[in-house]
């Protein structure tokens, strides 16, 4: 499974991108906003210091402008993938800017049938929300094994099922497990990816009994 980032920030971006482990970006108007930079240049610096894809969300409900702001955003970089929701307008702006050859992400999706749909439509990614399907209540990785499911009884439907709103270490395993092709995740969760009391009780350990030892290396 390929591993995203999910942030707008640049230093983060950069210290975790450092390390060779991820695959692409992806960020969304919340993550942007927070950050109070500006707009167009954080896009530009993220999409130079990533060789992979950055997904950048229109702000728009309509048609019309989901394009134009979809044109104005690809012009950024080559490797701008423009995430767009899963509304009716929403499918009609990815069937089009898919058909022109450009990458697209259907976001803020919650159920099969919309993945059904963005995959027919030529949606490269659909991100499934886990985190906010088990917020009320609901389980999110079931979305995800459902979409896998979905995609495999069928030739064509070659969407990649992009799971997003990941909230645990749990949530990437179960991702991984149920067949996710790609996870995002935050800088925070990928720290604790590696975390394991065994793995720091063990290191003491080590230490320990190394330096009792008066050896050198
Ligand atoms: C990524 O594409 C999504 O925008 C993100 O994972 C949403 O996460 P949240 O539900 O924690 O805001």
């Amino acid at each position: 499974m390929k591993i995203f980032l999910d942030s707008a920030n640049i230093e983060e971006i950069r210290e975790i991108n450092d390390l060779g482990i991820i695959d692409g970006i992806t960020t969304n108007p919340s993550l942007i906003a927070k950050n109070k930079y500006d707009f167009r240049s954080t896009i530009a610096d993220i999409c130079s210091l990533i060789n992979a894809d950055v997904s950048v969300e229109v702000i728009a409900n309509d048609f019309k402008t989901m394009i134009i702001q979809a044109n104005s955003l690809l012009e950024i970089a080559d490797n701008v993938v423009i995430k767009l929701p899963i509304t009716w307008d929403g499918l009609k702006a990815c069937k089009q800017i898919s058909k022109e050859g450009r990458k697209v992400n259907m976001t803020l999706c919650f159920s099969p049938n919309q993945a059904l749909l963005a995959a027919k439509a030529g949606a490269t990614y659909i991100s499934p929300f886990i985190g906010r399907l088990d917020d009320i209540g609901q389980n999110g990785i079931e979305l995800i094994r459902d979409i896998r499911q979905i995609y495999d009884n069928y030739d064509g439907l070659d969407t990649k099922i992009l799971a997003a709103s990941i909230r645990s270490p749990n949530h990437v395993y179960l991702s991984a497990l149920y067949g996710a092709d790609i996870a995002t995740v935050s800088a925070k969760i990928i720290k604790q990816l590696l975390d394991h009391p065994l793995t720091s009780s063990g290191l003491e350990i080590f230490n320990k009994d190394w330096s009792e030892s008066g050896l050198n290396i």
